[in-house]
């Protein structure tokens, strides 16, 4: 199975991510680092820790990382998740504690101590991977790859053009890119496309299964799963589609394209990804030779993804 450090600030989508990582026989958690984003860095190690009880996974570590971006205040995203992050879904609190070394102290020692190489699935601002970088350079040549959800090769959330994670903390995304580790980009073009049905959230939300229930209730967050609401209902599994990616690569194609983030102006923490077909002389700025190769996502088979997020937690028949 493909060995994983999972970076988050869960965050509802977060934390269906860490459950069908922590389900899936093909991915190995070895650890979670958290970091501000969706919520309040405090909020976010609770949020986790609580998820990790859900999926009765009490094994795995999880690290406080960095309470802000580089340069920037943090900016929970209240209006996505809720005040608490979570939506307001009210787990049970946990008696887990978080490790008492950092998350780059973690990460590190993950990845250096592992026998094989690691792959780090970052599913929130970049920060705590920007310093890590910075403080253990070596940890990159030991890294099979990075994945990451952020970016758009088209359009933002955050801003008209910017998406969240990587808008939160550009110059922490620009260090990544520029760590010339393989790198895979989940953005938006994909994740905004990979959803549960409404009535099968419904029923997740209202049936016996525990981690179903749960599963149900951060699916449906945003509504009171009513018939009236059920225009805004969205469905999407967010940040879990990136870790699908990560065992069903084929239900996407991608492209290795050139991206670099954006740090100034309107234009602050998109990802300028170069879809130009370069042909010959077509190249002749040759603007995307400094630019970091990312593989992109551009397109999904969103039902096979959502199918296998759904059959991994056991939940694939209960519609
Ligand atoms: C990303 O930002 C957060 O709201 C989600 O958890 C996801 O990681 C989407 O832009
Ligand atoms: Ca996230």
């Amino acid at each position: 199975s493909v060995p994983v450090i999972l970076d988050v600030d869960t965050g509802v989508d977060d934390a269906l991510a860490i459950l069908f990582a922590v389900r899936h026989p093909g991915i190995d958690v070895l650890g979670i680092s958290c970091v501000a984003g969706n919520a309040a860095l405090a909020q976010v190690v609770e949020n986790t820790l609580r998820i990790l009880d859900v999926a009765d996974a009490p094994g795995i570590p999880v690290a406080a990382g960095a309470v802000r971006p580089l340069l920037e205040p943090a900016r929970a995203a209240r209006h996505v998740h809720g005040a608490d992050g979570l939506g307001g879904i009210a787990l049970p609190p946990t008696s887990r504690r978080p490790e008492p070394v950092g998350a780059v102290e973690l990460m590190r020692r993950l990845i250096l101590e592992h026998e094989t190489p690691v792959t780090l699935v970052a599913l929130a601002p970049q920060t705590n991977l920007a310093l890590l970088l910075r403080t253990y350079p070596e940890v990159a040549g030991r890294l099979e790859r990075i994945v990451f959800m952020g970016g758009s090769a088209s359009v933002g959330n955050a801003t008209a053009v910017a998406e969240f994670n990587v808008w939160h903390d550009p110059e922490a995304a620009a260090i990544v890119l520029d760590a010339n580790v393989p790198t895979y980009m989940y953005g938006l073009d994909v994740f905004n496309r990979v959803a549960v049905p409404h009535d099968v959230a419904v029923a997740l939300g209202r049936g016996d299964n525990p981690v179903g229930r749960v599963v149900g209730a951060l699916l449906g967050h945003r509504v009171a799963l009513s018939e009236d609401e059920r225009a805004e209902y969205t469905g999407l599994i967010g940040d879990a589609g990136a870790v699908c990616s990560i065992v069903d690569p084929n239900a996407l194609r991608a492209e290795v394209r050139p991206v670099r983030v954006e740090l100034a102006g309107y234009g602050r923490g998109q990802t300028l990804v170069d879809l130009r077909t370069f042909a010959g002389e077509d190249m002749v700025h040759g603007i995307a030779d400094e630019w970091a190769n990312v593989e992109v996502a551009l397109e999904v088979d969103a039902e096979r993804l959502a199918r296998l997020f759904l059959d991994t937690l056991g939940l694939g028949d209960v519609v």
